[in-house]
């Protein structure tokens, strides 16, 4: 177990790239399951959710290599279909190779993820989605039991709920599906875009990329692709707070500002100066207290609810008083206790968050709960006096490739090392 000694008082400056993203390229690769033969995945994030998606397609019979940041997917003519609990508690994404074994095997058997501990996270909107689709769902002895003998059939699907995951699997079982598939109120994040961009190289049929209705008209087979993966605009939006929370001056390399248009107008509020490149990338500068803002989260293209964890940090230091909605996970405030310790005046009532800002925090151990809330609370350590220890930093490697390098190229403080307290995670 390892934990991060950040030292507050450092204020960011200089330049920073974002890697591809995340909830991005884990989906990517599952879609590689689609078609047989090579696919090559470029600007693949270096991190350790990568590296168990990896495995778990290397499990169902796949040959996954890595250079750089170049990921290669070899996929057999026949695949396994049981992604095994083993590998899937590791990573809640891979709940989304449910949707490309169904379609390309008739057969999925997929264990049900554990994952972030923020909120239940159910599956009703994909397992109806499947079922829509002519396949019969079960829940077996803690596995998703997906079969369709027959093969999938288009169909018009309305989610309650505009689910990233549930539009992903859905989707890419929907592209070999016969027939033309309606998904109405999907999921519109920019890596939804991204997913559709590849699977259309693959040679699928959507319709609708970016909007709330996606038309697919079923192919008989889709081809291998090479792709690049869409900007992390999570990563981007965390080096752009810790401008504003350290009052530094951050150019973000390889950002895209269309996909952070909300977040940026936020942060401009609350007194940063930004100025987004016209070949990409933004510039995020500031120099006085931030003054508190308001957010409420919701799905794309509203407020990331990943990125709440930073915004109650930054209103932590802020000039006021701000409220702080979350829509999405009902038990993503949990991390606010650890932000407590370190003196923030948050409170909590149902799914608003009161912060009181306050001048400066002051350095404690506190651990971190998710991907997330450690980006969080290691932000606002960069703002408390003395020394913080970022406890459980394997939340953080899920999502942050080379956190510590690169907060170190900025002028933070923070060194990795091993946690002598910690024994489990
Ligand atoms: C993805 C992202 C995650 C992000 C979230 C919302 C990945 C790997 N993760 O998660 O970082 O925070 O989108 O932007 O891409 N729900 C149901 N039933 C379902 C599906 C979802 O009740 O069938 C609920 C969930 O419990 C949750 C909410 O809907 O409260 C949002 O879930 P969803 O949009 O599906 O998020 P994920 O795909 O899990």
């Amino acid at each position: 177990m390892e934990r991060l000694r950040v030292t507050g008082g450092a204020s960011l400056r200089g330049s920073v790239r974002v890697s591809g993203a995340k909830n991005s390229a884990l989906k990517l690769m599952a879609s590689t399951l689609l078609a047989e033969g090579n696919s090559t995945l470029r600007d693949v994030p270096a991190i350790t959710d990568v590296h168990y998606m990896a495995e778990l397609l290397r499990r169902l019979g796949a040959d996954v290599t890595r250079a750089d940041n170049t990921v290669t997917i070899g996929v057999p003519d026949k695949v396994a279909h049981e992604a095994p609990y083993e590998l899937v508690r590791r990573l809640r994404a891979s709940i989304c190779v449910l949707g490309p074994l169904l379609a390309r095997c008739g057969a999925a058997d997929v264990a049900l993820p554990g994952g972030d501990a923020i909120g239940s996270r159910g599956l009703d909107m994909h397992i109806a989605g499947l079922q829509r689709l002519g396949a019969e769902v079960d829940v077996e002895h803690g596995y998703v039991v997906a079969r369709a003998p027959r093969g999938l059939h288009g169909t018009l699907i309305g989610l309650d709920f505009p689910s990233v995951g549930a539009t992903e699997n859905i989707l890419m079982a929907a592209v070999l599906a016969r027939g033309e598939t309606v998904i109405d109120n999907v999921a519109r994040e920019p890596e939804i875009v991204d997913l559709c961009e590849m699977l259309i190289e693959m040679g699928a049929r959507i319709d609708g990329v970016g909007s709330s209705t996606l038309r697919v008209e079923g192919v008989d087979r889709l081809e291998p692709a090479d792709h690049v993966t869409v900007p992390d605009r999570i990563v981007a939006g965390t080096w752009a707070v810790a401008a504003l929370m350290t009052r530094g001056d951050i150019t973000v390399t390889n950002a895209r500002a269309d996909h952070l248009e909300l977040v940026l107008d936020k942060l401009t509020r609350a007194g940063a100066e930004i100025e987004a490149g016209a070949n990409g990338g933004l510039r995020v500068a500031m120099s006085d207290r931030p003054r508190a803002i308001d957010v409420v989260t919701l799905p794309y293209p509203g407020f990331p609810t990943d990125l709440q964890p930073m915004v109650v940090a930054l209103n932590a230091v802020a000039d006021g008083t701000a409220m702080i909605t979350e829509n999405v996970y009902e038990a993503r405030f949990m991390f606010v206790n650890e932000l407590v310790r370190l003196g923030a005046e948050v409170r909590i009532d149902g799914h608003h968050a009161v912060v009181r800002g306050r001048e400066s925090l002051s350095g404690a151990p506190v651990v971190a709960t998710d991907i997330r809330a450690g980006a969080g609370l290691v932000l606002a350590g960069l703002v408390s006096a003395g020394e913080t220890l970022v406890s459980a930093v394997q939340h953080i490697d899920r999502g942050y490739p080379n956190f510590v390098g690169q907060l170190g190229e900025l002028g933070a403080e923070v060194v990795r090392e091993p946690d002598p307290d910690r024994f489990d995670d």
